[in-house]
């Protein structure tokens, strides 16, 4: 197995393995390395869906994605499909999966199942590390401050979005949870700092005047696009990858119409975040 850094900010590609047969030593460098580098791209690949589950439950319990369309007979799979004919991806926005959960996620496993022939990547941003660029007052201003997520905007009944993307999307009834946790994050289990707002599902910062709030946010958001925060995966078929929700961020781009892109993502349940 090797395991080689992604970018200097976030993930780690790990190669000439079978995640079907890892060893608990070698699972053990694997975890290590997720709590490393927040990301992990594992290629050449070859799973069933029941080899996806087993992989993901080595991680902890799986949660139930609530609102993607899940893969027949696989409730555990949620599916991340794009058609030919459909204008709108799933993803195609910053954010990380389940932040307006209590309990968000702790990661997600990604299986590429079929890949457009360009176009299509993912963008990954870590968090620690933008944060750790901050400047000391801006650490200093948000140092105890708590932001409010939420996901009615995403997968609520009046959700335009949600409209766009149509049957790929369940459950718009059980929609509209909210969830307060805090802007700065020391990560559960390494402890490391980072940043938990993201553009996809925080709706403001808890205590502070809207106009104030939003405009930090943006601050926030202006700084953590920056491309030296980030890492572009550029898929294969038969490539597995895992992030950390809690260390990182992610964007699928929307950059192959006409083009199917289907893949399979299990999320791992994690605790509250204090
Ligand atoms: C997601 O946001 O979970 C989907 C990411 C992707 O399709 O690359």
């Amino acid at each position: 197995m090797q395991i080689s850094k992604a970018s200097e900010a976030v993930g780690a590609i790990v190669e000439h393995v079978d995640v079907t047969t890892l060893t608990d030593a070698e699972f053990a460098d694997v975890q290590q390395a997720f709590r490393d580098h927040g990301a992990l791209f594992f290629r050449d690949q070859k799973l069933t869906p029941e080899e996806h589950i087993a992989f993901a439950g080595r991680w902890g319990a799986i949660d139930f994605n609530r609102f993607f369309k899940r893969r027949d007979g696989y409730p555990e799979i949620a599916e991340v499909l794009k058609e030919p004919d459909q204008q709108l991806n799933i993803g195609g926005g910053w954010h990380t999966d389940h932040s307006y959960d209590e309990a968000p996620a702790m990661g997600s496993i990604l299986y590429a199942l079929e890949i457009p022939p360009s176009g299509g990547d993912t963008l990954f941003a870590g968090m620690a590390a933008a944060y750790e660029a901050l400047d000391d007052g801006m650490k200093d201003r948000i140092r105890d401050l708590k932001a409010r997520h939420g996901n009615a905007h995403v997968f609520g009944e009046e959700s335009p979005y949600r409209k766009a993307v149509g049957d790929r999307y369940t459950n718009a009834d059980q929609a509209g949870q909210t969830a307060v946790h805090p802007v700065v994050l020391a990560h559960p289990e390494t402890g490391v700092k980072g940043l938990y707002v993201n553009p996809g599902f925080t709706l403001e910062i808890v205590d502070m005047e809207p106009a104030e709030g939003q405009a930090l946010l943006q601050e926030l958001y202006d700084h953590i696009t920056q491309d030296r925060f980030h890492h572009r995966h550029v898929w294969r078929e038969g490539d597995l990858a895992m992030w950390d929700n809690r260390s990182t961020w992610h964007y699928a781009m929307n950059d192959y119409q006409g083009h199917r892109r289907y893949l399979n993502r299990i999320t791992i349940e994690g605790g509250a975040l204090a």
